[in-house]
């Protein structure tokens, strides 16, 4: 049985994402800058993450009350141990439709096949840039693009649906739009521009940093005929489009832009078992306390319906210098994007 409860902004509750780790191996810079996620950094124990089988609970209760999608993201996700068991008790959610994972792609040639053994229905890969050098600057640990392209193939052969994510950062890999173009259209990957994004206190983000949707879309306008593809679903991240005369789209993540609040139905569980709202809202709600202290399932329903009627984030619609400054901030691979 599903009731579908909605917030103070009448969005419903459609997605959960969860972070199931906060460790990575990779650096990017503009997520886990090395100069501060260094060998003295403190993750998180063990015994602070969500157990599989709290998530498994905390995931039917949400399917109960509106949740379609799940994602798995990190940190990296791949390091979690057994993520397959994970995609595997969720893949038996009824009323789930849809179980996807988020990685830097560097272990999927080892997890490909078990992930899609276990469920898991589509993956996307982070991948800023072609040129190894660039790529091993960006991901702070010269890591070159082989691995990653390794796993997109890993993937694709396992029957996973591929995505490829680019963050463009301006002067930093801004002359990459058309090259990653070229490549996801030559390889039939459906690639997604993202808008750098001030998640966190540890990037230095900038304005001056952000290359808009409006910036790439020009630069692609002048190789490459474009036709606008209608979104698949209410609250979809992506604006897309389609190369004219192929079923292969690209698209574009405008959180600064041209931000997405009013339809966001997505919720956010930390490696660590916070419940948030927003991608930027700071104010986390302790689930993982509340579920350890002996509580039954409609007590967690009565708790999520409570703070999700009262949810009225809407941070990149009112983003200014004043609300950057003020919030509490999250970091991105504590929350996972
Ligand atoms: P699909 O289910 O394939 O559409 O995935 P997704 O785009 O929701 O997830 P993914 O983890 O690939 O994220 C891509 C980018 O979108 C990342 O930079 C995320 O931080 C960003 N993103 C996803 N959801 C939100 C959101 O609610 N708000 C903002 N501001 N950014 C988001
Ligand atoms: N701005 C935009 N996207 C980011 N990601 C990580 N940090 C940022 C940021 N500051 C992206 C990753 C990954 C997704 C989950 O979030 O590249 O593709
Ligand atoms: Fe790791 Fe992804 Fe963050 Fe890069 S963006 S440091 S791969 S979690
Ligand atoms: Fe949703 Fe917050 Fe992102 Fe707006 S900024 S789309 S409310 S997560």
């Amino acid at each position: 049985k599903q009731t579908h409860i909605k917030d103070s902004l009448n969005r419903p509750l459609r997605d959960l994402r969860i972070s199931v780790i906060d460790r990575c191996n990779f650096r990017c810079q503009y997520c886990m800058p090395a100069e501060i996620f260094g060998p003295d950094f403190v993750f998180l124990p063990k015994n602070e993450l969500l157990s599989y089988e709290e998530i498994e609970r905390l995931a039917r209760i949400f399917v109960g009350l509106g949740v379609e999608k799940i994602r798995l993201t990190g940190g990296e996700p791949l390091l979690r141990r057994e993520l397959p068991l994970l995609v595997e008790k969720l893949s038996q959610i009824e009323g789930l439709e849809d179980i996807g994972l988020t990685t830097n792609g560097v272990l999927l040639p080892k997890f490909a096949p078990q992930l899609k053994a276990a469920g898991l229905k589509r993956v996307n890969i982070s991948l800023d840039s072609l040129k190894d050098e660039l790529f091993g600057e960006i991901n702070g640990r010269n890591v070159g693009t082989g691995p990653v392209i390794k796993g997109i193939h890993a993937a694709k052969e396992a029957g996973l649906g591929v995505k490829i994510n680019m963050v463009v950062k301006k002067g930093l890999n801004d002359e990459e739009v058309l090259p990653m173009a070229k490549f996801c259209k030559e390889h039939s990957l459906q690639l997604r521009y993202i808008e750098y994004m001030d998640v966190g206190d540890t990037n230095g983000w900038k304005m001056d940093d952000v290359v808009t949707k409006k910036e790439i879309f020009q630069q692609l306008k002048a190789h490459y005929d474009l036709e606008p593809v209608d979104p698949e679903y209410f609250g979809e991240v992506a604006k897309r489009y389609r190369y004219t005369g192929t079923d292969i789209d690209v698209g574009f993540i405008t959180s600064v832009s041209e931000s997405f609040c009013s339809s966001c139905t997505r919720s956010r569980l930390s490696a660590n078992g916070q419940l948030y709202t927003c991608l930027f809202n700071g104010e986390g709600h302790d689930i993982k306390s509340f579920i350890r202290s002996n509580v039954s399932d409609d007590d967690i329903v009565t708790y999520v319906t409570d703070i999700w009627n009262h949810r009225d984030d809407r941070y990149s619609d009112v983003r200014t210098d004043e609300t950057r400054k003020n919030r509490k901030k999250l970091e991105m691979s504590y929350i996972g994007g």
